[in-house]
C-alpha cells in the first residue's frame, strides 16, 4: 500500500494529540499495518505512553542523519522517541522538508507524527512530511483558536503548492455531549469550516488509563469507545 503519513497537530497544549496519535497507531497496527509513531515532542510523551524508553535515541537522531532503531511497543507498532535534543540549534535550523525526505523511504505502511504544543518549527516538520493531517481541538475557545492557526497554515501551503498534506480533518477531542460547550463545538466548527470533515473522539476513561498504564490501546481495551472512534479516524485516513 501507499505509505500513509499523518500529522497530529493542534498548536495548543493538552488537547489530546498524543492520545489520538498513539491510540490511532495501536488501532492501525491491530489491523495488520506496520505503523511507526514519530514523536516530535521534546517531552517524549508518545514513547512514554506506548510503554517504551522515552530517552532512547529517536527522532532527533533520525533528523541528524543517523539510523536510530524504532522501539517496538506491540506487533506492528513502533515508535521513535522525541526528547530534549529536538530543541537544539541543529534541529531548529533544519529545512522544513528534511523530515519528509528521511521518512518516505522507511518500511512502514503508516507513519504518524505526534506534534508538540507551541513549538512551530517541530510541528511544521511533521506537517510538511505528512500527506494528511488531523487538527485536534477540544471545546475550549483557546484550543479552537490554535486549531484555526494550523488550518490556516495548511490551506496556505496547499494554495502555494508547497509540499505537505493535500487533505485534513478536524478531530474533536475529549468530547462529552453532556457538556453544553462540547455540544456547541460541532456546530461552531461546521459553520466556520463547512468543507472540512469532522471526526469525534469522545471522552473515554480507557483512553486515559491506557496512557497512564503505558499500554497500547488495543492491548488495554480493544472494545472501548475510544477505540471505536479511532477506527473511524483510520477509515477516513485509508478511504477518505
Ligand atoms: N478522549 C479522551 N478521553 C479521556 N481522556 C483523554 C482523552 N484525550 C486525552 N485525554 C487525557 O487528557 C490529557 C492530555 O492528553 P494528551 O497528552 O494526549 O494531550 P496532548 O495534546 O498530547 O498534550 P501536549 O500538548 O502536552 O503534548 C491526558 O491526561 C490524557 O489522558
Ligand atoms: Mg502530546
Amino acid at each position: 500500500m501507499t505509505q500513509q503519513r499523518i500529522a497530529i497537530a493542534a498548536r495548543k497544549g493538552g488537547v489530546g494529540k498524543t492520545t489520538i496519535a498513539c491510540g490511532l497507531a495501536s488501532v492501525m497496527a491491530n489491523q495488520g499495518k506496520q505503523v511507526l509513531v514519530i514523536d516530535l515532542d521534546p517531552q517524549s510523551n508518545a514513547a512514554y505512553v506506548l510503554g517504551t524508553n522515552p530517552t532512547a535515541p529517536g527522532t532527533a537522531n533520525l533528523l541528524s542523519g543517523e539510523s536510530p532503531e524504532p522501539l517496538k511497543a506491540a506487533p506492528g507498532l513502533y515508535v521513535l522517541p522525541g526528547g530534549s535534543d529536538l530543541v537544539g540549534y541543529s534541529i531548529q535550523s533544519l529545512d522544513p522538508e528534511d523530515l519528509a525526505d528521511v521518512v518516505k523511504p522507511l518500511p512502514y505502511d503508516v507513519v504518524i507524527f505526534d506534534c508538540p504544543p507551541g513549538v512551530e518549527y517541530l510541528e511544521r516538520l511533521g506537517v510538511v512530511a505528512a500527506n494528511s493531517t488531523l487538527v485536534c481541538t477540544d471545546a475550549h475557545p483557546l484550543a479552537v483558536m490554535g486549531a484555526g492557526r494550523v488550518l490556516n497554515e495548511l490551506s496556505l501551503r496547499k494554495q502555494k503548492e508547497r509540499r505537505g498534506p493535500q487533505r485534513w480533518a478536524i478531530a474533536l477531542s475529549r468530547i462529552d455531549l453532556r457538556r453544553s460547550m462540547d455540544q456547541a463545538l460541532d456546530k461552531q466548527l461546521a459553520e466556520a469550516y463547512p468543507d472540512i470533515p469532522r471526526l469525534m473522539i469522545r471522552q473515554d476513561a480507557s483512553l486515559a488509563w491506557a496512557s497512564a498504564e503505558r499500554i497500547p490501546l488495543m492491548d488495554y481495551e480493544a472494545s472501548c469507545r475510544g477505540a471505536k472512534d479511532l477506527e473511524k479516524v483510520a477509515e477516513w485516513i485509508l478511504n477518505g
